[in-house]
């Protein structure tokens, strides 16, 4: 494996919903999560995030796999729930408790926190009054966000606002598959901006109080099908929708052209200051979340198979024709990775930050042996070749921080339930039992590696 720079930072994440459980304790209220899985017919496997991994009890063995695995960073993220159980008033101290000791953990094991404020389990009396598609919400989470740079202030360096919007949108609010389950389409856009203003509000906050500010978006590189005009067409507007609707206003200050989908290029609910709002929470550390690229064909009208995307698209989304695929059947491309990066760098030139590659991962159909051991050989290979690929991106120089592994333990996986397993760490959902697979030593021995200056 190539050397990366000394201070380039290695990492592993997870989100609250996706690990924590306790949902009933330490008097937190209901996510949209807890509504959404707890509905008939949403979850793969009609499973919950009831208990997931039991972190809410099981942190300290967390943070004990952490320093085995000899990482400088843990992402997580805060239940905003936890910290206010209705979205607005003080503070829960029990919330705020177990935020406390899981930091006193990580420092005595001398892990960087980085923590991500908002990774989709909104407090479900917000969605009840509108959730993201309401102004209201982005001033919530700015309310939010300055109880929680009081608590990290001295503690952090680095604050993530928001994981992923657009996904959040997409999936949550356009189509419908992820909590609060809404089928809006392109009627969700205003949930999009209302993110990003409550991101600029909170970046505010967070200022104030001397933290760093991060964002994580995912990215995926978008390729036509064939030079076909329809198709170039169909991967450019694919592009603008995924990779810079909620990256142009955070960096430029300005939305990108959205005409392609008929829609209007001054929405009223884009106020006359929330641009300058948003552009003024520019994240001091942009995180990038990648795990494929994306192929996009116009549709032939001619053609009677022709099936629109639920998300309501005008041209047709594939995966990558030849390319082997995850247990998820994700197109494995691992330079997709390295060209990203270099169309950020290349797309916003100096008005990119630094960038935390703060997820990237797999999920592969593992079990353990008769010894208990799990040899998952394809992760190994996984990340092996995205890491090489993100040496290739850092060479290109792009300013990359480090990489942070989706994810440390095998957890609730959203829609999927428990059926897809992204873990480096497996774990037993009957026992909540936690045993490192092959991947996990694998990057042990490769952080160590480089720690010590041996890696060529
Ligand atoms: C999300 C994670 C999720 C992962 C794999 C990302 O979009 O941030 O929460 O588990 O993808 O689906």
């Amino acid at each position: 494996m190539p050397r990366f720079p000394a201070a380039f930072r290695w990492g592993a994440g997870t989100s609250s919903y996706q690990v924590e459980g306790g949902v009933h304790e330490g008097g937190r209220g209901e996510s949209v999560w807890d509504r959404f899985a707890h509905t008939e017919g949403t979850i793969l496997d009609a499973s919950t995030g009831d208990e997931a991994c039991d972190s809410y009890h099981r942190y300290a063995e967390d943070v004990r796999l952490l320093a085995e695995l000899g990482v400088d960073v843990y992402r997580f993220s805060v239940a905003w729930p936890r910290i206010q159980p209705e979205g607005t008033g003080p503070a829960v101290k029990a919330g705020l408790d177990y935020y406390d000791r899981l930091l006193d953990g990580l420092a005595e094991r001398g892990i960087a926190a980085v923590p991500t404020l908002y990774h989709w389990d909104l407090p479900q009396a917000l969605e009840d009054q509108g959730g993201w598609l309401s102004r209201e919400t982005a001033y919530r989470f700015a309310e939010y966000a300055a109880i929680m740079a009081d608590f990290f202030a001295g503690r952090v360096e680095t604050v993530h606002t928001l994981n992923e919007p657009f996904i959040h949108l997409a999936l949550g609010y356009a189509l419908g598959t992820h909590a609060p389950g809404r089928t809006l389409g392109f009627e969700a856009l205003p949930g999009a901006h209302h993110q990003l203003l409550g991101h600029g509000l909170a970046a505010a906050e967070l200022r104030a109080r001397g933290l760093r500010v991060g964002l994580a978006h995912n990215y995926t590189p978008v390729r036509a099908a064939s030079s076909a005009p329809a198709d170039i067409a169909a991967a450019h507007a694919y592009d603008v929708l995924h990779n810079r609707v909620l990256t142009d206003p955070l960096l430029l200050g300005r939305y990108a052209d959205l005409s392609f989908f008929g829609l209007d290029d001054a929405p009223e609910y884009v106020h006359p200051e929330d641009l300058g709002i948003i552009a003024a929470g520019r994240p001091d550390e942009l995180g990038v979340n990648y795990y494929n690229p994306t192929t996009a064909a116009g549709l032939d009208p001619l053609a009677s198979s022709n099936s629109p995307l639920s998300f309501g698209l005008p041209f047709e989304l594939r995966g990558v024709e030849g390319a082997e695929v995850t247990a998820f059947g994700w197109p494995i491309v691992p330079d997709g990775l390295r060209e990203i990066l270099v169309t950020l760098k290349d797309r916003y030139g100096d008005a990119l930050p630094p960038i935390l590659v703060t997820e990237n991962g797999c999920s592969t159909v593992d079990a353990p042996d008769p010894d208990g051991v799990v040899h998952d050989e394809a992760r190994i290979a996984f990340l092996d070749g995205h890491i090489r690929a993100l040496h290739e991106a850092v060479e290109a120089g792009v300013d990359v921080a480090g990489y942070v592994v989706w994810t440390l333990l095998d957890n609730f996986e959203w829609d999927q339930g428990y059926q897809q397993r992204f873990g480096i760490v497996r774990v037993d959902f009957d026992t909540f039992a936690r045993t490192p697979k092959d991947s996990f030593h694998w990057l042990r021995a490769l952080i160590a590696e480089h720690r010590t200056g041996s890696a060529d």
